[in-house]
């Protein structure tokens, strides 16, 4: 079997169709393409850590817990949120819509100014919830765990909305956004 993306571009060094272990040639590349294969939704985390007022793009989230109601965002040590939300005491998850695709690239790319002129409201938090997602969720941060290059943010869950139950979700699957394919 050889490798390549559905569009025909290479795709580095991940193996397809062969194991890379900890003892062969296994390394954080190959790592991120394997996990990548893991679709995910995308979604904005927002803060205001009493200075700033801001989003970035994040798929690294999950559900932990229902009773307590509890979830985890993963932040890389190395981008400019990391700091402001070590800082800050809340932040909401803003899930979009298939039609948010240029909204996620504009708070995935480096020096985004504040919300980027993006309409929001504020949450119960004093997070910023986004017009037009698809869903929010606005957390306290509970607590702050180790993750390696990546910090752990639990949040507990303060209050929900599903903002437009009609629209499909925006994906991130193998590098690239996607849309909702059904079984027929
Ligand atoms: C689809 C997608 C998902 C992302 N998920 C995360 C994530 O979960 N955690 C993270 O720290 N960065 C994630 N990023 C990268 C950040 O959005 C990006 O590094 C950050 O906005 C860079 O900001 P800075 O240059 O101001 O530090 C993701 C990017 C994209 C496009």
């Amino acid at each position: 079997m050889s490798g390549g993306r559905l569009d025909g571009s290479p795709l580095g060094q991940c193996q397809i169709g062969s194991r890379m272990t900890t003892e062969s040639a296994l390394d954080s590349r190959g790592y991120r393409d394997a996990i990548g294969r893991f679709a995910t939704g995308v979604t904005v985390i927002t803060w205001d850590d009493g200075e700033v007022t801001r989003g970035m793009t994040a798929n690294a989230i999950a559900s932990i817990s229902l009773d307590p109601m509890l979830l985890m965002i993963c932040i890389d040590k190395k981008v400019s949120a990391h700091p402001q939300l070590m800082g800050a005491r809340a932040f909401a998850v803003n899930i979009l819509a298939h039609d948010q695709f240029e909204l996620s690239k504009t708070f995935a790319s480096h020096g985004v100014e504040g919300m980027a002129g993006v309409p929001y409201e504020r949450g119960q938090t004093g997070s910023p919830l986004i017009e037009g997602a698809l869903a929010w969720i606005d957390c306290e941060i509970a607590e702050r765990l180790e993750g390696g290059d990546h910090t752990i943010f639990l949040g507990k869950v303060i209050a929900v909305s599903i903002e437009r139950p009609e629209a499909t979700p925006l994906l991130f699957w193998a590098g690239r956004y996607r849309s909702l394919g059904e079984y027929a």
